[in-house]
């Protein structure tokens, strides 16, 4: 039987995991910002993100062992804004699919995700996690879910 994925709250104890992660040349080019993070702006950043309450940094975990995160930024339109990373040992094995589709049944309202062309896996996690596609722009993919389940183009 499958080993069920878990989602947890973010501590700062989690910090050099997450920069780790964060850090890993595959994260960096699938992120906007493409430099390696030093350690106090990493400390900074996570103290921000903890304190926020309009913010949720979420460890995903199997058999009690963190294989990946996300986090689920709630902008002032009300619409929450997602990104993960998988640990490096634990990718290619299905757990961002499950850790994204787990995230998204705690989340309520309609959510946003943006994946850079060419991240064939992001793409895949959020077309099987229910995401929609609603345009692209300077080499950005959007998806989107609404609650209805349908989603709304954004011009
Ligand atoms: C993107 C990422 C989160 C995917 O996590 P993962 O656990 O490896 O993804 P999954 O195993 O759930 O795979 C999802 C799909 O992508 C495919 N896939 C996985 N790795 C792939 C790769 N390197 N190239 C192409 N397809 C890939 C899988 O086969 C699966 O497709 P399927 O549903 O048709 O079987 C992970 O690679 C990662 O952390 N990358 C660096 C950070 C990043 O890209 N963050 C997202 C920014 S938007």
């Amino acid at each position: 039987m499958q080993v069920p994925i878990r989602l947890r709250p973010a501590t700062l104890q989690d910090a050099e995991l997450l920069l780790a992660w964060r850090n890993d040349l595959q994260t960096r080019l699938a992120s906007h910002g493409t430099h390696e993070i030093p350690l106090a702006e990493h400390w900074a950043w996570l103290d921000l993100v903890l304190a926020d309450p309009a913010r949720r940094l979420l460890i995903a975990e199997l058999d009690d062992v963190p294989v990946g995160s996300i986090r689920v930024d709630t902008a002032s339109d009300d619409v929450a804004e997602l990104s993960w990373t998988v640990a490096p040992s634990a990718r290619g094995q299905g757990v961002g699919t499950r850790m994204l589709i787990a995230a998204l049944s705690e989340v309520t309202g309609s959510v946003r995700a943006e994946v850079k062309i060419g991240n064939v896996a992001s793409m895949k996690m959020a077309e099987a996690a229910g995401l929609v596609l609603v345009r692209e722009e300077q080499g950005v993919l959007h998806y989107q879910k609404c609650l209805s389940g349908q989603a709304r183009s954004q011009s």
